[in-house]
């Protein structure tokens, strides 16, 4: 059976983890936190590898999140620890501020550390004691890492006394966090994770066009039409650093420049055969896929505003097998989950995220939850596989405070 994955509502689970960080943080330092603020995981419906091309994506929020509890400090020095699944916190070393560099912190403190790191650029270097919790799944392609980071830099902000940020801030606070994860991090990422995490909201799909960070949100209820989205994390590794996604990456900007142009975002369609004609060998296969992805995000927003969910499987369908032609960022593991989702029923199914590992997702009729998952994991079973882990997802909040409910400040 999946796990059940509560959407909007998830208040309670929601609620929990922050619950969970505030009493760590207690237990931690002696006293309440100032606050707490959380950010979700996300899956993108479609839309992969387009947005460092200035393309469009198509990502909403999980209701997983991590949650950060946090109090200012006024010696420039950063605390962090994290709460463990087996409830054990784990605390990095302290860091003075003013002295982090890119590669000096390693390990899972580098991602707060990136995100401190940019904020003292922007002059936000007072210091801080964090407290992280939280239920997204980690190395399971879903952003664990951009939800820590969005919670911590929302967390570094309210504790500076800032407002909750408008649309146009969101952004701007996903340019740092993107500006923390290339060049404090090390991974060559793009915009999608950290501007779904900030900007998606409950019951949507966020329609991005990454050139002008223009978002617009489009209703997504699958239930409504009997159908849920299932998420299969194969819980294979992936670590974008050490994989071909910065290799990816460069293949397709170096096929622009050859062009002529900014991005592949310029490649319309109808201009794909002669770009490609334009291209040697190597470059062909990734131009096509980021050019015809781009266009199959606009082609599934379509199928949506036209209140036609249910016809967007073969699109899903189609953008994996470019993922896995083309691109080839697919790994037996996701193409099984794939295959054997369908094979059972899926109207589509797609890998989802930067590839090499992760989670698949299917578009699935709500009967058919139980049996794809029986079917996806025994075939696991008979590859010799450890059992992928599996649930039912809803476009749930996207990051923000929590509510002074669970002790936080009292
Ligand atoms: C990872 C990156 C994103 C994006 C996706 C692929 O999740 O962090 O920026 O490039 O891969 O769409």
């Amino acid at each position: 059976m999946p796990e059940s994955s509560p959407g909007d509502p998830n208040a309670a689970a929601r609620s929990r983890i922050s619950a969970e960080a505030v009493a760590a943080f207690r237990a931690t330092h002696g006293r309440a936190p100032d606050g707490v603020w959380s950010a979700p995981g996300r899956v993108n419906l479609i839309g992969e590898h387009t947005d460092y091309n200035d393309g469009f994506v198509l990502p909403f929020a999980l209701p997983h999140r991590i949650a950060a509890a946090a109090a200012a400090r006024d010696d420039q020095i950063l605390t962090v620890s994290t709460l463990g699944d087996d409830g054990r916190l784990q605390a990095a070393d302290p860091m003075r501020i003013p002295d982090l560099s890119p590669d000096a912190v390693e390990g899972w403190a580098a991602y707060p550390a990136g995100v401190a790191w940019v904020l003292a650029g922007q002059g936000i270097d007072r210091g801080a004691d964090i407290v992280l919790a939280g239920n997204v799944p980690s190395g399971a392609g879903l952003s664990s890492s951009h939800a820590l980071e969005c919670a911590v830099a929302l967390a570094l902000l309210g504790l500076a006394g800032r407002a909750e940020p408008d649309v146009a801030q969101l952004n701007e606070i996903a340019r740092w966090v993107q500006h923390a994860e290339n060049d404090f991090v090390g991974a060559p990422t793009g915009l999608l994770d950290q501007t779904a995490s900030l900007r998606c909201t409950a019951s949507h799909v966020l329609f991005l066009d990454v050139r002008s960070g223009h978002a617009d949100q489009v209703p997504f209820d699958a239930a409504a039409a009997g159908l849920q989205i299932l998420v299969i994390d194969t819980r294979t590794k992936h670590s974008h650093s050490e994989s071909g996604y910065g290799e990816r990456r460069k293949g397709t900007e170096r096929a622009a420049a050859l062009l002529g142009l900014k991005a592949l975002r310029d490649i319309g369609s109808d201009a794909l055969a002669a770009s490609l004609a334009a291209l040697p060998d190597e470059l062909r296969p990734l131009v096509r896929h980021v050019v015809t992805e781009n266009q199959r995000v606009l082609d599934v927003v379509e199928l949506l505003r036209a209140d036609r969910l249910a016809e967007i499987g073969p699109l899903l369908d189609a953008s994996h097998t470019s993922m896995r032609d083309d691109y080839r960022i697919s790994t037996p593991e996701l193409d099984l989950a794939v295959e054997v989702a369908r094979d059972n029923g899926a109207l589509g199914a797609r890998m989802t995220g930067g590839g090499f590992g992760g989670s698949a997702i299917a578009l699935v009729r709500e009967s058919d939850v139980d049996t794809i998952d029986a079917a996806v994991t025994k075939a696991y079973e008979d590859a010799g596989w450890r059992a992928p882990r599996t649930f039912v997802a809803v476009p749930s909040a996207g990051a923000g405070r929590e509510p002074d409910t669970a002790g936080a400040s009292q």
